[in-house]
């Protein structure tokens, strides 16, 4: 259940680690914090060699100040257990807990995150340390929010240790309950790799050549599950010492695929993620969307909160692009429009030493006088001001199927073609529909989809039969499908579905496919119109990386290929069924076609695309339950726009965000200058 903060606002603020500075610093950064209207801080992420400096010997003297000066100043607390870094005593006393690689080095310590997770040690250890925070902060004014460990799985996701082997076996164990069964789900009669027993199985170490992709597939389930236990332990901990504060750890949705973040989801009281832009990446609001989006399906449509961003360039890129003026607040306010009740940093203070030094923060080492502060100090007013609509919801009538299971199976080796890639499909239909105007959420292939119009699964290459069959009946009622190629191929053990593909969904698609054929890097075939053309728009385009052996079975031809391997098969077809419409995009179209094709499959599904924004301009409404839409405009580009507003054109000038309300019809945030 989400939960809601014990605040007055948004959440504002970010990462306070200050054990990094002498403590007169710290009354300093009280004071900062109010002047920049920070209600919220990260405390003690990394602080377990200052909480516990020897074993069993505990140091909270430091952190009872910091805390008491903090609710002093009415800085609420999000105290976190600082799991994610093991003292060096620990690593000292347990060499055997250093995780392993796949290729079996043993990695050090002096970084953050050198633990096993399947180390028995390392998860006493933390609920040691877990069970006095607890019990020491529990029922604390300050406290509003716990924030357990730090992004799981961020370094170590997977050890392949001989502790995260017999782990693993137990594992199975108890998802196959007979080696038998193993075997089947495993399809070990290929390359002769039948198992007599349990104990014969090991993790999938760096093999002489592709490990059965089956035992991968179980052991990244196994490794998500792992990190999970840990989290739920020393969430128990917290909860029975206080039951009433919610409890969450900071995802990193749309950045990472280590875990399972639908599974995860489950576990928090309030989802939290942290997002960074891709410097190489010029269209950065678009990711970050993404990222929205896929945080706010995650908490089920409840708000969320945004843990860390930055406020200006990180540190662990190639290049590490400093964000120019007014990024910062059209980066947070775009995710308050996604669904964010709170925008945060890492992190408060830029550290003069250690491995991040050069990340930005929000006082930066030039300090106050900066033009970054002054920005820091602005959103901070911006979001005060914008405190009425905290609470409210984003809805959407599209949904995107996404699946970490899919994302780990399409990826392993010996695929159709190198370019078979998860994420790649996923943002080039997400970018469409973002450049449309179109708000969508994220949903697990089992999910009840009913109040959607349209679903699109650009990559949803594991499908259960109960997924397909979810999907099946939702089409039958009168949902419309878009799917593209690599879908509906195996089962959950990553074995075929047989008959012609896409196995699971060819009845809905109508279609029947003998054989893939994938292009070559770089080459495309020419997309020509069909007689039963219905793709108005759609002058003749390219496609590029795949296409298919594809006859139709029910569906008709909406686009096909006119040369290329499939030259005269179809590329893009439609088929009615039951009440609904169920689209296959059979290839990789050039941007405009696949446009023109998502716009008729939303045109089928009886969705309206906003007509009249600006392309670069972002705009995204919230709902109240008192029934106030809130309408959240951002305009990342360099001219000013104009779009057609509520009460006659709105200009957004380049760079600016406006927040609109309705009822009463009101502006409650000014263009900014920014
Ligand atoms: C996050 C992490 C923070 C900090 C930040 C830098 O992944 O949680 O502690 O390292 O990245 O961008």
């Amino acid at each position: 259940m989400a939960q809601r903060l014990r605040l007055d606002g948004l959440a504002y603020g970010g990462d306070y680690n200050p054990e990094q500075w002498p403590e007169p610093v710290w009354a300093e950064d009280v004071a900062l914090m109010r002047e920049a209207g920070v209600n919220l801080v990260s405390l003690g992420i990394f602080s377990w060699a200052r909480l516990e400096p020897r074993p069993g010997e505990f140091d909270f003297g430091w952190l009872d100040r910091v805390v008491e000066l903090l609710h002093s100043a009415g800085v609420a607390v999000d105290l976190a257990t600082p799991t994610a870094a093991p003292p060096a005593w620990f690593q000292k006393a347990n060499p055997h807990v250093r995780p392993v690689t796949a290729d079996g080095r043993v990695l050090g310590y002096g970084a953050r995150q050198t633990y096993c997770p399947s180390s028995p040690e390392y998860a006493e250890a933390a609920a040691r340390i877990t069970r006095e925070l607890a019990a020491r902060y529990a029922g604390h004014p300050a406290v509003v929010l716990w924030h357990v460990h730090n992004e799981y799985g961020c370094h170590v996701a997977r050890c392949y240790c001989e502790r995260s082997a017999a782990a693993f076996r137990d594992w199975l164990r108890d998802r196959y309950t007979t080696v038998d069964a193993l075997n089947d789900a495993w399809g070990t009669s290929f390359w002769g790799q039948r198992y007599d027993s349990f104990d014969e199985v090991d993790a999938p170490r760096q093999a002489p050549t592709a490990v059965n992709p089956a035992q991968q597939l179980d052991f990244r389930r196994f490794s998500s599950d792992a990190l999970l236990t840990l989290y739920k332990a020393e969430r128990d901990i917290i909860r029975a010492a206080d039951p009433d504060v919610p409890i969450t750890t900071n995802f990193m949705a749309g950045l990472t695929d280590n875990l399972d973040y639908w599974a995860w989801a489950r576990e928090v009281d309030l989802v939290a993620t942290d997002h960074y832009l891709s410097a190489e990446r010029p269209d950065n609001q678009i990711g970050l969307a993404l990222s929205a989006d896929l945080t706010r399906s995650l908490a089920g449509g409840a708000p969320w909160l945004l843990m860390e961003h930055s406020t200006s360039a990180v540190n662990w890129q190639q290049r590490n692009i400093a964000k120019r003026p007014g990024e910062m607040a059209r980066n947070s306010l775009a995710h308050v429009a996604r669904g964010a009740d709170g925008v945060m940093f890492f992190q408060w203070r830029a550290s003069r030493a250690g491995a991040e030094k050069y990340h930005s923060a929000m006082v930066p080492h030039a300090g106050t006088d900066t033009r970054l502060w002054r920005e820091v100090v602005d959103l901070g007013a911006r979001l005060r001001e914008l405190a009425p609509l905290r609470g409210s919801r984003v809805t959407a009538d599209v949904a995107i199927v996404w699946d970490w299971e899919s994302r780990w199976a399409l990826e392993l080796e010996y695929r159709p073609s190198a370019e078979l890639d998860f994420r790649e499909r996923i943002d080039a239909y997400y970018e469409r529909l973002w450049r449309a105007g179109v708000t969508v959420d994220f949903v697990h292939p089992g999910a009840d989809l009913g109040g959607y119009r349209l679903v699109v699964a650009p990559s949803m290459y594991v499908t259960r039969a109960a997924w397909a069959e979810n999907l099946r009946a939702w089409v039958r009622s009168g949902g419309t499908l878009l799917t593209s190629y690599f879908t509906g191929i195996v089962d959950e053990n990553d074995a075929v579905h047989l008959g012609g593909y896409p196995g699971a969904l060819r009845d809905v698609l109508g279609v029947r496919t003998e054989e893939f054929l994938p292009l070559r890097r770089g080459e495309t075939t020419t997309l020509a119109a069909t007689a039963r053309m219905d793709v108005a728009a759609a002058a003749p385009g390219t496609a590029s990386r795949w296409a298919e052996d594809l006859s139709l079975d029910g569906a008709s031809a909406v686009l096909q290929h006119a040369d290329g391997p499939a030259s005269g098969r179809p590329a893009v077809t439609r088929h009615p069924f039951g009440s609904g419409t169920a689209w296959y995009v059979a290839t990789a179209p050039d941007a405009g076609t696949l446009d023109a094709v998502l716009r008729a499959a939303l045109a089928d599904a009886g969705v309206r695309t906003p007509g009249g924004v600006p392309d670069g301009v972002e705009r995204v409404r919230r709902h109240g339950a008192d029934g106030r839409v809130w309408e959240i405009v951002i305009n990342h580009t360099r001219s000013d726009a104009t779009l057609p507003g509520p009460e006659g054109p709105l200009s957004v000038p380049a760079g600016t965000v406006r927040v609109l309300a309705s009822e009463p019809l009101e502006s409650v945030g000014s263009p900014t200058d920014h």
